[in-house]
């Protein structure tokens, strides 16, 4: 075996004498330094050799090894192992490639806020449906068929008695009618009015609803709870104010308006949701004692909430899907 070994490492360097190329060089290194190659094979063969044998077959492979390696590595060198044929894959003196990635529209953001908000405040979520019957989105709602506030020929029919609905009110009957007081829910939106587009109008919209029912609930209850929320969303600084007004399944009825401070530097009011305490109509209309319960109620414009926030001052950016706009937010 020793024999053997002599020989692998004349005729490595016999086999290396012909390498012209890096191609011929991988095969050279493979065949006889690789892994199972017979230069890296005689140290492993070594325990197999007599035990007189052993130091000087060490010492053959020992230093064949080293040989054969130093006589590769000098004309890999040589060679250039042909790296300066082969494109780099990356340029890497080329600007870097810009990360992109996606993230979710300005109102799910506020959305996810405003849940996150009457979440902690224990209210529950739910959803309604966009295409509602008129016994959801009018009659239960105390908007009987001759109400001024249900003109047919301004609201989206599907058919005869299905609409696209024109406030997230209608969930308050939904959840009404599935659940017993106590109730506090907030419920989140879109509505549809066939509005004319400009800055402040859309003819579709988002809105936040809210309704809590219980025995003993009060106006104050209304007051705080929007405060509390006002200040948690908008800021501790926030000034808001409650301005009397009518909506027929709430009474009394109230308008919320924001103060802000205009371009001009001057202080405006704006209108950003209607509430007030659940009319007792509406508890008839879906079997809930209005003699023991009181609840109130609340509807907020998402857009208007976002815009007042984020600086915004036109709604349609809001629905133009230009990235410009949106990755701001
Ligand atoms: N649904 C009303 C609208 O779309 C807003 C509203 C007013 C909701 C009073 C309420 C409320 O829950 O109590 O204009």
């Amino acid at each position: 075996m020793l024999d053997d070994f002599k020989k692998i490492g004349s005729e490595a360097a016999a086999a290396l004498g012909e390498v012209k190329d890096a191609a011929a060089l991988e095969e050279f290194r493979i065949k006889y330094l690789g892994r199972k190659g017979l230069v890296t094979g005689m140290l492993s063969q070594i325990g197999q050799l007599d035990k007189d044998d052993r130091r000087k077959g060490g010492q053959i492979a020992n230093k064949t090894k080293k040989e054969v390696t130093a006589a590769f590595e000098e004309l890999k060198a040589k060679l250039g192992t042909g790296a300066k044929e082969v494109k780099p894959l990356v340029d890497v003196t080329l600007p870097a490639v810009d990360v992109c990635s996606g993230k979710s529209h300005v109102i799910s953001q506020t959305v996810s806020e405003l849940l996150e908000i009457f979440g902690r405040m224990g209210f529950n979520i739910a959803y309604g449906p966009e295409v509602e019957d008129e016994w959801h989105n009018f009659i239960a709602l105390n908007i009987p068929q001759e109400h001024p506030a249900r003109d047919p020929v301004d609201n989206f029919y599907i058919d005869d008695t299905h609409l696209l609905r024109t406030q997230t009110s209608t969930i308050q009957i939904r959840v009404m009618e599935n659940q017993k007081p106590p109730i506090r829910v907030i419920a989140p939106g879109r509505v549809y009015r066939p509005d004319t587009v400009d800055a402040t109008h859309m003819f579709m919209f988002h809105q936040l609803e809210a309704l809590v029912v219980d025995e003993n609930i009060t106006m104050v209850d209304l007051k705080t709870s929007v405060d509390q929320f006002i200040h948690a969303f908008f800021g501790p600084e926030t000034k808001w104010r409650f301005r009397p007004s009518f909506f027929p399944f709430t009474e009394p009825s109230c308008e919320i308006d924001l103060l802000w401070i205009d371009k001009n530097g001057n202080e405006e009011w704006m209108e950003v949701g209607g509430c007030g305490m659940v009319d007792p109509n509406v508890f008839d209309a879906v079997g809930i004692d209005s003699e023991k319960y009181t609840g109130w109620a609340f509807g907020f414009g998402i857009e208007r909430l976002a815009m007042r926030k984020y600086g915004i001052t036109d709604i349609r950016l809001l629905f133009e899907n230009d990235l410009r706009f949106l990755s701001q937010f």
